[in-house]
């Protein structure tokens, strides 16, 4: 029988758009009282407005998730709120591809920043919390990008494999022997604005010889995080792929 989410605590990182912002809308709708977290306080604002006249509740933290010192703010404002921390939806990321040879190396470490030490981050904020109280749940959005290689991807899927790799420690070290559950979601492409950070010309020009695709979207993977946090607490969803039904890689 699936376990209410009414009442339940959720941060979400990267509710200002896309992904992050669909997940944020559908937990609202299940009753979860929300942070909403992301740069973009406007976004943020506009869309807790929204949802707070749809009759939910939720606050809005501006965080850069590359800062230890804004996640702690993050999760202190969270409990002077609400006063506990049920799920962290770790979702913020972005995906300026580029080719090796063009080394643009600020833009690899922007995503190593984002995409890998942000979520590191977001786990060592609400651990200490989650294992007071020998529960929570921390959903990591993944990506197929976690799984295979692509052009033009190498950095983007070196962050994605590390979070795979470490939501699989994760579960061995912690779900197994203190309950906390972890979910590593991996999208396929999905209609979203994450493409508009990709600087890199070659990328731009490169062709693409794929069939066209129809692309996810963003409440698709809502949908599949809603799934995964309504289990009963003995089971854990582990690992969910989720790809447009014509995506081949
Ligand atoms: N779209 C796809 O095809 C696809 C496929 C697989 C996986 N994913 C993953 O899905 C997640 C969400 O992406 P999306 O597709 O929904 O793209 P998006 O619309 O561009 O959303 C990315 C979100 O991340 C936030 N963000 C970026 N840098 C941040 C930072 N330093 N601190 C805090 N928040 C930050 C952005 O908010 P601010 O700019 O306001 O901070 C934005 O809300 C990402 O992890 C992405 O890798 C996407």
């Amino acid at each position: 029988m699936e376990t209410t989410l009414k009442n339940k605590v959720a941060i979400i990182t990267g509710a200002s758009s896309g992904i992050g912002e669909a997940i944020a809308k559908a937990l609202a709708h299940e009753g979860c009282k929300l942070v909403l977290a992301a740069r973009r306080i406007k976004r943020l604002t506009a869309l807790r407005e929204a949802l707070t006249e749809a009759g939910a509740e939720a606050i809005v933290v501006q965080i850069d998730v590359t800062s230890p010192g804004q996640w702690k703010c993050l999760v202190d404002k969270t409990m002077e709120t609400w006063g506990q921390i049920d799920i962290l939806v770790n979702n913020a990321g972005i995906m300026p591809l580029s080719f090796i040879k063009n080394l643009r190396i600020d833009e690899w470490e922007q995503m190593i920043d984002v995409n890998l030490k942000g979520v590191l981050y977001g786990v060592a904020a609400v651990l200490p919390l989650m294992r007071h109280r020998k529960c929570g749940h921390i959903i990591n959005i993944s990506s197929t990008a976690g799984r295979w290689l692509f052009d033009g991807g190498a950095v983007y899927c070196a962050t994605k494999f590390a979070i795979n790799a470490f939501s699989e420690g994760f579960r061995r070290e912690i779900t197994a022997s203190e309950g906390i559950r972890m979910t590593l979601i991996e999208p396929g492409i999905t209609s979203t604005e994450l493409h508009l950070g990709i600087k890199d010309p070659d990328v731009l020009h490169a062709g693409n010889n794929q069939p066209p695709i129809t692309p996810l979207q963003p409440e698709d993977i809502a949908k599949t995080t809603v799934y995964a946090l309504s289990q009963p607490q003995h089971v854990n969803i582990n690992e969910v792929l989720v790809m447009p039904t014509n995506q081949k890689l």
